[in-house]
């Protein structure tokens, strides 16, 4: 699969361009970094970069003869350019859109774009690895289909499907983590979604309401709680697998719904201990999430031993109440790889 990624104007003056926005990185390092993230997921990358606004057009046209996916950065002619949108909707192939920073949070009139309607898909505010998780969802993309359901009332109710395709079965719904903050979504379960597919489980991969202009909580609780009751009018039977702050969101609905079997992966539990090491979390806790948790028995907690984000002791510290696996080695992120050392496990846990 051959991807051209492409940066519109003043991306060439990374490095020193407000380093406290967009980092100290060159575009050149950049350029590198996203072609080893590349070649990892087995891709091929050309890149491109121009500040003008009709060369950017045809570096899209062209990508299109001899490629099979866009990764685009289109710097401040993402707020502006109807002829960029209209090359990217005129080619027939997928396009991400990328930003270095989070240009919802920024300036009111940068969180317009007229791209994001064209694209497949905008990944905003994660910094250099939004390049390499745009890349991942254009694999998964190609790997399997998904159709977007619509779980609840709101914008947020949103989820990926996808279906084994023999009818009938159980529904596992994924709930990701991010710390309730803007830039993180659903994509990051999209690799776990995929192999949970592709081995005889429907999937729904969910979205819920994250720190905002409303609180965090209830709301974003009850959706969670609202997506498993819409998985099981759609199913014969649902699991919930919850990473992160996911992982708490899901232990969270378990203590209403107990009889759902609910694993977490590297989950928060003890939302207050956490909040030593991520601020986010005290607006979660001043909007009324309760801050310790007790899961059910049945809850199974699958926790990496080398977690760098949320500490092992999080699922350790619960552990008379419940089943947990501390796996050896494994980081915040390899819990959720297919790759990963608890895979093997992970399945057989959802039987
Ligand atoms: C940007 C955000 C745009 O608003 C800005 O004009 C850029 C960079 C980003 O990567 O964060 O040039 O696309």
């Amino acid at each position: 699969m051959r991807i051209a990624v492409i940066h519109g104007p003043n991306l060439n003056l990374l490095g020193t361009r407000q380093p406290e926005i967009y980092g100290s990185e060159t575009l050149a390092d950049l350029e590198r970094r996203i072609e080893t993230w590349a070649a990892k997921l087995g891709l091929q990358t050309t890149f491109a970069q121009s500040n003008d606004e009709g060369s950017l057009v045809s570096a899209i046209q062209d990508a299109a003869t001899d490629h099979d996916a866009i990764v685009i950065n289109p710097g401040a002619f993402t707020h502006t350019s109807v002829a960029i949108a209209d090359a990217v909707a005129s080619v027939p192939i997928p396009t991400v859109e990328v930003h270095l920073s989070d240009i919802r949070q920024r300036e009111e009139w940068r969180s317009v774009s007229r791209i994001a309607p064209v694209a497949v898909k905008q990944i905003s505010g994660r910094g250099p690895v939004g390049y390499r998780d745009a890349m991942r969802h254009l694999v998964n993309r190609r790997k399997m289909a998904s159709t977007v359901v619509s779980y609840g009332p709101g914008p947020e109710n949103i989820a990926d499907l996808r279906s084994h395709g023999r009818g009938g079965g159980r529904m596992v719904v994924l709930v990701h983590g991010g710390l309730w903050l803007a830039p993180w979504e659903r994509d990051t379960m999209e690799t776990l979604a995929v192999a949970l597919t592709s081995v005889g489980y429907d999937t729904l991969n969910i979205e819920y309401r994250l720190l905002g202009k409303r609180p965090v909580w209830p709301a974003s609780g009850h959706d969670v709680e609202m997506a498993i009751r819409y998985a099981s009018t759609i199913s014969d039977g649902v699991s919930v697998v919850g990473h992160s702050a996911g992982g708490y969101l899901a232990l969270w609905a378990q203590t209403r719904q107990p009889a759902i079997p609910t694993v977490g992966l590297g989950p928060i539990t003890d939302l207050e201990s956490a909040q030593l090491h991520h601020h986010s979390l005290n607006e979660v806790i001043t909007s009324g999430a309760p801050t310790q948790l007790s899961p059910e028995k049945t809850a199974i907690l699958i926790h990496g031993s080398d977690d760098e984000i949320i500490d092992p002791e999080q699922s350790v510290r619960v552990g008379d109440d419940c089943r947990v696996e501390v796996v050896p080695g494994a980081g915040h992120f390899d819990i959720i790889k297919p790759e990963g050392p608890s895979w093997e496990l992970l399945v057989d846990v959802l039987g």
